[in-house]
C-alpha cells in the first residue's frame, strides 16, 4: 500500500464560476478542489494551510469511515477544533475501501462557498471491479447563491427568519451559467464571456465505455441529473456495488455518490447534453449544462438540440422508485443482523424557539459544543456540553405527522445519544409537515452519517408502525450507504453496527438545515479511542488542557 501526501492551502479568491464574479474558498488555487485519487489500502496524507487572512476551516471527508482515526474525520465541533488561521493541520487516514466518495469544509456554513472536491479510491492491483468500462471520471453536481455564506447564515439565524431562497444557479464540476440579462446590482458582475464560466465539457470517444462518479454536494437542491439519448447503468452508490438497474435521470441528494456506466454508443456527428435539474422544490432555477462531447466534434460546439427538460420537479413517486431499486449486487452482499438492540425514532420538525426559526429531532434542536464531543469525553473535561440524553422517539399517539404543529415544548441542546459499543442500531427518520399552516409541506432531507455506513431496510410512506413496518425490512440484500434521503411525510429505516470507537455526526445534508439544528451526534467505545493528536485541540475546554 502506498502513502498519498497532498499539501494544500486554503485560501479567498475571486472566482466567476457561474459568470457571477464572487468570493470563493479555494484549495491551490482551485474549486472544486483538487482530486484525491488513492487504491484500497492507501494511507492519504493532507497537509492543510490555512490561508484564509481571519477565518477558521476543517476539511471532512464525506464517506471515509475514520477506522481508528476518528480524530481525522474534520468535522468542527465534534471532532476536532477549527483550524486556525495561520495554522497548518495534517490530516491522516487510511481508505480501506475501493469507491467513490468526497471532501468538504465542516466548518458554519463554509462547504457551499466553494471548498469541496472528489476523493476516489480504486481496487488494489490484480483486482476487478464487477463491471467493465474504458474510462473513469469524476463529476460533482452542486447548486450555487450568489450571496455568501455569512449573509445566508445571518438571515438564517436573524428575528424576523430570512430563508436563503432558492439557489442562483447550478454548477457541474464547478461550472454553471446565470442568465446575465437577470443581473441586478445586487447580483455582482455578471460577464457571460469569461471562460471561467464556459460549459463543462466531458469527452467521449465513440464505442467506448465511461464510468462516471457522480456526487452531490449541494446545499440545498436534490436534483436529477442526465445525459441527453443515453441511458445510464448505476453500479456503485457510496462506495458499496448495486445490483445494477438503469436510469435515464438518476435521482441524487447531497452527500449522496453514484457510479453509472454510460456506452458511447449515439450518433457521433455531434455532441449531446448533460443536464441536472432541481426536483422535490419548485423555484426558477435554470438547469444546470455540460456537454458530452463526441470526438472529434469540437468540445465547445452546442448540441443542435434542445436540453432535454427532465422530470417533473413534483413527481415524487419516481424518486421513492429509484430509492427502493437501490439494492446491494448479489456478489457482494454484507448480511445485516437480522434484529436490533436500540431504535431510535427520528422525528424530524421544524420549530419556532425564542422567536428563531428551527428544525429539530424529537423536538430537540441541535447547537455544537464550544469543545469538540471527542475531545471533551475522551479526556473527561468536565461537564462541557448538556448531559441530559436526548429522547428516542417523540409521542407517537398525540404527534399528527401531517399536521402543523406549534411544537412549543421545542428545545436546543448540545447533548448526545450514547451507544454501547458493538451493539445494533435502528435509526429510523420520520419525516412530517412544516410549520406551513396554508398548504401540505413536507421536505426531502438527506441524512449523512459520520464513521459507518448503514443498510437501507426500508422505505415508507406517512407514520412508521413499529410493529408492523419492521415485518417489511428488507434483511436479504440492502444496499449500505452512508446517505438516504427521507421522502416527504415518509419513514426510511437504517441500521448500522456502533463498532466504530469515537463521535459522529448524523445529519440531515442540507448545509442551511444543518446549521438550523437538524442534526444529532452519536458516541461509542469512547474508552477504546486511542490516543488523541494535541492538534485537535485548542479550544473551549481543551485550552488549558495539557496530556498527562
Ligand atoms: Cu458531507 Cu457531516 O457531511
Ligand atoms: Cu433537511
Amino acid at each position: 500500500a502506498a502513502v498519498r501526501r497532498y499539501k494544500w492551502e486554503v485560501k479567498y479568491e475571486y472566482k466567476s464560476q457561474d459568470c457571477v464574479k464572487k468570493l470563493v474558498l479555494t484549495i491551490n488555487g482551485r474549486t472544486p478542489g483538487p482530486t484525491i485519487r488513492a487504491k484500497r489500502g492507501d494511507t492519504v496524507i493532507v497537509q492543510l494551510k490555512n490561508s484564509l487572512l481571519t477565518e477558521n476551516v476543517a476539511i471532512h471527508w464525506h464517506g471515509i469511515r475514520q477506522i481508528g482515526t476518528p480524530w481525522a474525520d474534520g468535522t468542527e465541533g465534534v471532532t476536532q477544533c477549527p483550524i486556525l488561521s495561520g495554522d497548518t493541520f495534517t490530516y491522516q487516514f487510511l481508505v480501506d475501501r475501493a469507491g467513490t466518495y468526497m471532501y468538504h469544509a465542516h466548518y458554519g456554513m463554509q462547504r457551499e462557498a466553494g471548498l469541496y472536491g472528489s476523493l476516489r479510491v480504486a481496487l488494489p492491483d490484480g483486482e476487478s471491479e464487477p463491471f467493465s468500462y474504458d474510462y473513469d471520471r469524476s463529476i460533482i453536481l452542486n447548486d450555487w447563491y450568489h450571496k455568501s455564506a455569512y449573509e445566508q447564515a445571518t438571515g438564517l439565524s436573524s428575528i424576523p427568519f430570512q430563508w436563503v431562497g432558492e439557489p442562483q444557479s447550478l454548477l457541474i464540476q464547478g461550472k454553471g451559467q446565470f442568465n446575465c440579462s437577470l443581473a441586478t446590482p445586487e447580483t455582482g458582475a455578471c460577464n457571460a464571456t469569461n471562460p471561467e464560466c464556459s460549459r463543462y465539457v466531458i469527452t467521449f470517444v465513440p464505442g467506448k465505455t465511461y464510468r462516471l462518479r457522480i456526487g452531490s454536494l449541494t446545499a440545498l437542491s436534490a436534483l436529477s441529473f442526465e445525459i441527453e439519448g443515453h441511458n445510464m447503468t448505476v453500479v456503485e452508490a457510496d462506495g458499496h456495488y448495486v445490483d445494477p438497474f438503469v436510469v435515464k435521470n438518476l435521482f441524487i441528494y447531497s452527500g449522496e455518490t453514484y457510479s453509472v456506466i454510460v456506452k458511447a454508443d449515439q450518433d457521433p456527428s455531434r455532441n449531446y447534453w448533460a443536464v441536472s435539474k432541481i426536483v422535490s422544490r419548485s423555484g426558477n432555477t435554470t438547469n444546470g449544462l455540460a456537454i458530452i462531447n463526441y470526438y472529434p466534434n469540437h468540445p465547445k460546439r452546442s448540441p443542435p438540440t434542445r436540453p432535454p427538460a427532465g422530470p417533473e420537479w413534483n413527481d415524487t413517486k419516481s424518486r421513492q422508485d429509484q430509492s427502493l431499486s437501490i439494492k446491494s449486487h448479489p456478489n457482494f452482499i454484507h448480511s445485516p443482523p437480522q434484529t436490533s438492540d436500540r431504535v431510535i425514532v427520528l422525528l424530524n420538525t421544524q420549530n419556532e424557539i425564542n422567536g428563531r426559526r428551527r428544525w429539530s429531532v424529537n423536538n430537540v434542536s441541535f447547537n455544537l459544543p464550544h469543545t469538540p464531543y471527542l475531545i471533551a469525553l475522551k479526556e473527561r473535561l468536565g461537564h462541557s456540553f448538556d448531559q441530559t440524553p436526548p429522547p428516542d422517539g417523540y409521542n407517537t399517539t398525540t404527534y399528527d405527522i401531517f399536521k402543523a404543529q406549534d411544537n412549543t415544548n421545542a428545545t436546543s441542546s448540545n447533548s448526545i445519544y450514547r451507544l454501547k459499543f458493538n451493539s445494533v442500531v435502528d435509526l429510523i427518520l420520520q419525516n412530517a409537515q412544516t410549520m406551513n399552516k396554508n398548504k401540505s409541506d413536507s421536505e426531502t432531507h438527506p441524512w449523512h452519517l459520520h464513521g459507518h455506513d448503514f443498510w437501507v431496510l426500508g422505505y415508507g410512506e406517512g407514520k412508521f408502525n413499529k410493529s408492523t413496518d419492521p415485518q417489511k425490512y428488507n434483511l436479504v440484500n440492502p444496499i449500505m450507504k452512508n446517505t438516504v434521503p427521507v421522502h416527504r411525510f415518509g419513514w426510511t429505516a437504517l441500521r448500522f453496527r456502533a463498532d466504530n470507537p469515537g463521535t459522529w455526526a448524523f445529519h440531515c445534508h442540507i448545509e442551511s438545515h444543518f446549521y438550523m439544528g437538524m442534526g444529532i451526534v452519536l458516541e461509542e467505545g469512547i474508552e477504546k479511542v486511542g490516543k488523541l493528536p494535541s492538534s485537535i485541540m485548542g479550544c473551549g475546554d481543551t485550552k488549558g488542557y495539557r496530556r498527562p
